[in-house]
Parts: C-alpha cells; structure tokens; sequence
C-alpha cells in the first residue's frame, strides 16, 4: 500500500520526518512529494533516506524514467498508485491551489489526478489561518471531501500565538489509518514470522538451497504491522528490505533459523512459520572449493533440525502456531497430514506447480486448513492479501481460545 506525503514550504517540515516514520511503523510503504518552497525548509536527501525512495521535487525532473509497471507520466503513476494522498504541512498556498484547481506543481497535479483520500495538515500563522480568504478555501476542500486535521493553537514559529500550529503527527497519523480502514486487532499479539530460504553450506562457495524469495514471510511481517502487531521475522537470505518497525534476525542455514526462532519463541503469542526450510544439509562441509572432476559426485547428506517440531515441543498453552505446506502432488492431504503431525493450529497449503502461486512471485492461490476438517480454498489473490486472510483466521481462533 503506498501513501503519497506532501510536503509543503512551513516551519513544519521538519515533523513530516517524523510523520513519515509513523506511517511506516504500520508497513506503509511512502512516496514523498515536496513543493520547490518545502526545499528551503528540509533537503529532500533527508527524506529519501528515511522512506528508502527518491523524493519527487518537480514536474519534469526524470523525463522518461518511469519504473517497469508504472506509467511514464509520473504524477498520473503516482496518483494511480496512492492509496492516500497526505499533505503535512499545508500551506494556505498549497489549500488555495487545491480548492482553486490549479496544477501548477508535482504535489498539486498530483491531489487533482487521484481518487484516493486526501488528507491535509494545515499550518501556518494566525492571522494568515483565520483569514476568510484561507477559510472559504477550507470550506470548499471539506465539502469535497478532503480530510482536514485541524491545526491546534499555541506558540507560533513567526513569535505570534493562535491557531494555525500543524496537529501532531500522530493525530495526522491516525487520520491516515481511518482513511485506509487499518485495522488494530493484533494490537496485543507478538507474531514470530519465518520466511525465505535457509541455505546449507557444500564448500566455500556452493550451497544447497531454494527458489523461496521471503515474499510471503515478508507479507505476513507488513500485514501484521498494520493491525498494529508487534513483528519479529526470521529470515533466510533474501534481497528483501524489512518494513522499518519491526525485528529482523537474519539467517543462513536451518540450524540458525531453529536457534532464532526458539530464542524469540517465549515472546510470540503467534508463529507463522513461511520459511522453506531446507530438509537436508551436508554431513560435512568441505573446507576448500570442490574440483571439478569427470564422473559422477556423491554428496552426503543428514536431515536439517525440524524447526516446527522443536516449536511443538516448547510452545506455551495460547501460542497459536500456523505451518505452510509447499506442494507439488496430493497437495490437501499431505497439508493435512503435517497439520496433525506437527499440531498446528492452521496449515497453509499451496500448490507450487501452479502458475500464479508459490515460490518468487506476487501472488499465492492457498487453502487454509484447520484440524476440525475445515477448508477454505481462496482465489489467487497477492500475498499481502492472503497474509491478511490467514490472520483473519488466526483472530477467529484467538477469540475463541
Ligand atoms: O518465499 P516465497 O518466494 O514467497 O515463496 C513462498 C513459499 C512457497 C516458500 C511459501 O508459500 C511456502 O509454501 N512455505 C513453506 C515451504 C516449505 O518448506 O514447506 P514444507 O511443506 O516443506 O514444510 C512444512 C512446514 O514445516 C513449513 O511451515 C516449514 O517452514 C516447516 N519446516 C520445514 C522443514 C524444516 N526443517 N523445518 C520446518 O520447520
């Protein structure tokens, strides 16, 4: 889910930063747009660094540059993509351009070409908020729909005291949360995610392992933030970045992935163990890189720690814990065979043959199965969607523990 934050030339600008980590607190995902007066105030470099993408500062700064997917007209990609459109701070110019029209700039183009939410933040002096020019604007932004966080009163950057001072960011944050409908009903849960790949070691160089790219472990990580869970993910090698707001052990091999997973275990209330983890490692790993050699090569092999059998043997009364079955034949009755093995609450199986579903891609086609026999079989849907689905499931089991 991306949100677009605006910012414009105020005093205030600097507390957008602090906006910006908020929202990505939930796992939203930002793109800042920032007036040319916005630059005088704060350098767009301090915002790249934090949201971790390029600052949009003008209306033909990248001619051509558009991202594979999106279109090459950038404010209509951005518009399209937005799910919300926050301005933090608002200046009376920019809710004047807004309530006139007018498109003179990235960010104004930008709010007239979405149909998400807007949502604004006004600040600036008393005099210039109380002013019925700047009122009659506001009147027409409401009417329209637009979102405003209405600015408090208090000590005023110019020496004057009124209103006209940016609401806090965490009220503005909250305005943003209702305009998405997040949710908060994991707000006491800690959830233990495993994703990715674990990789076994041959020789310096080689390894064994698989086509698990942590896409949906990593799902389950932002979907979880959203409904405000606490998140510890466990993670194989992944060219993935964690969402900021959660804690991430990084890990190689299955024997790590056991040591984390159990080390965080007392904390979780919830464990979604997504991992691909591998089933075998080499009895022995060789020091120095195989030769290569004519004829055939035999490795040795030994099974890996099974991590969701060590997590059944130390998991507390109330944990619940949720397994993944990767299939590619009799694909609900081996799912249904590792949920009663390995006493899970919720299995989810997948078929990995399938197009559209499993390893490396966006979206996942799954059946949840639960130990009384039941099976919801679900669309392909993306994997945020379905991370979302499951921890639907988990909630109904939640409340009736
Ligand atoms: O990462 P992506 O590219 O997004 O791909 C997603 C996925 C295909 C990896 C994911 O949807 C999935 O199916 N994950 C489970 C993969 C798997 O290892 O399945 P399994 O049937 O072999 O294992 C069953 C369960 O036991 C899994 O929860 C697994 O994490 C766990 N396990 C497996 C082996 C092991 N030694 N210890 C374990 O705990």
């Amino acid at each position: 889910m991306r949100i677009a934050l605006g910012v414009s030339g105020g005093i205030a600008a600097y507390k957008a930063a602090e906006l910006l980590r908020l929202l990505q607190d939930r796992g939203l995902e930002i793109q800042v747009v920032m007036t040319r007066a916005a630059q005088e105030f704060v350098t767009p470099l301090t915002f790249a660094a934090l949201s971790g993408r390029r600052v949009i500062t003008g209306m033909f700064e990248n001619p051509g540059e558009a991202l594979p997917g999106e279109s090459a007209i950038e404010h209509i990609a951005v518009a399209q993509g937005a799910e919300a459109v926050v301005i933090a701070p608002a200046t009376a110019d920019v809710l004047a351009r807004l309530a006139h029209g007018i498109a003179d700039d990235f960010l104004t183009t930008l709010a007239l070409a979405t149909r998400a939410p807007v949502i604004v933040a006004p600040s600036m002096n008393v005099n210039m908020w109380e002013h019925p020019a700047t009122q009659a604007n506001m009147a027409v932004l409401r009417e329209r729909g637009v979102q405003v966080v209405e600015p408090g009163a208090g000590y005023l950057a110019c020496g004057m005291t009124g209103s006209g001072r940016m609401a806090e960011v965490l009220e503005i944050a909250e305005s943003v949360f209702r305009a998405l409908h997040l949710r908060d009903d994991f707000e006491n849960e800690t959830l233990l995610v495993t994703a990715g790949p674990t990789h076994e070691p041959l020789d310096p160089v080689r390894y064994l392992g698989n086509r698990s790219s942590g896409k949906m472990g990593f799902a389950f990580a932002q979907a979880g933030l959203r409904r405000r869970g606490r998140v510890l993910l466990v993670s194989g090698p992944t060219h993935l970045e964690a969402p900021s707001g959660i804690n991430v052990a990084r890990v190689e091999t299955a024997g790590q992935m056991a040591e984390a997973v159990l080390e965080w275990l007392p904390q979780a209330t919830v464990v979604i163990m997504t991992a691909a983890v591998a089933d075998f490692q080499a009895t022995s790993v060789v020091g120095h890189k195989i030769k290569k050699q004519d004829g055939t090569l035999t490795l040795q092999l030994r099974p890996t720690r099974d991590i969701l059998s060590e997590v059944r043997s130390q998991r507390r009364p109330g944990q619940c814990v949720v397994g993944f079955a990767a299939e590619t034949d009799h694909v609900l009755e081996n799912a249904a065979a590792k949920l009663h093995s390995k006493s899970l609450d919720l299995i989810v199986a997948n078929d990995v043959t399938q197009e559209g579903a499993g390893f490396a891609v966006d979206t996942n086609i799954a059946t949840i199965l639960f130990p009384d026999g039941r099976r919801e079989a679900l669309p392909q849907m993306t994997k945020l969607q379905l991370a979302d689905r499951v921890l639907d499931a988990v909630a109904e089991l939640r409340k009736c523990s």
